[in-house]
């Protein structure tokens, strides 16, 4: 069972799905009026984002792109590439990348810059885990779920080795899988 594998569980279902409702909230307040662009950072934002999309209660366009920085491994690697790219133009639009979770930071800087060179009216962030003690890169979350604790967590869309990312919860994996 998936379950075996996880040595505790950090945020519990219902606990993603009060905080998403939280952050569905604070986003319609914040594009009020306006038609926010979000981009999803695949693969881990797939369930997150499917989530988010359905509390925000404003005219969304919703894309995709796909980087790979990990292998399989549990850190980053620092070398950063664009694996899939917008199929829409977001220039004078009011972007808002979707992100699993921010941990070095080499990800997310790179790809904000990559997207601000296209010209968007302004560029902000949202991750539903944020975990500071691992940043390299100069780079903060505008919206953040929670702030989470220095493990590999998997579930909810995060992965280890493309496995877990099914876990309608999110847990800390035992250090004996990936050891
Ligand atoms: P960063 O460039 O180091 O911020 O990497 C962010 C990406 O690394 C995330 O989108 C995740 O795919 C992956 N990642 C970082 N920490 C974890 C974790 O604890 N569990 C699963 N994936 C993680
Ligand atoms: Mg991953």
């Amino acid at each position: 069972m998936m379950k075996d594998d996880i040595a505790h569980v950090l945020y519990s279902q219902e606990t993603l799905q009060n905080k998403v409702k939280e952050l569905g909230a604070r986003i319609t307040e914040e594009y009020s009026g306006r038609t926010p662009f979000l981009i999803g950072v695949l693969k881990g934002c797939f369930v997150f984002m499917a989530d988010l999309c359905r509390c925000i209660d404003l005219p969304c366009d919703i894309d995709f792109m796909a980087v790979s920085s990990y292998g399989s491994g549990t850190s980053t690697t620092g070398a950063v590439s664009i694996t899939k790219d917008l199929s829409r133009d977001i220039e004078g639009r009011d972007v808002l990348i979707v992100e699993d979770i921010l941990d070095s930071g080499v990800t997310l800087s790179y790809l904000k810059s990559y997207l601000n060179n296209r010209r968007p009216a302004s560029i902000k962030i949202c991750t539903l885990l944020d975990k500071p003690a691992r940043r390299r890169a100069d780079i903060a979350a505008d919206f953040v779920g929670f702030v989470c604790p220095d493990s590999f967590v998997v579930g909810y869309g995060l992965d280890y080795a493309e496995k877990y990312r099914n876990l309608p919860y999110i847990g800390v994996l035992k250090p004996e899988i990936y050891e």
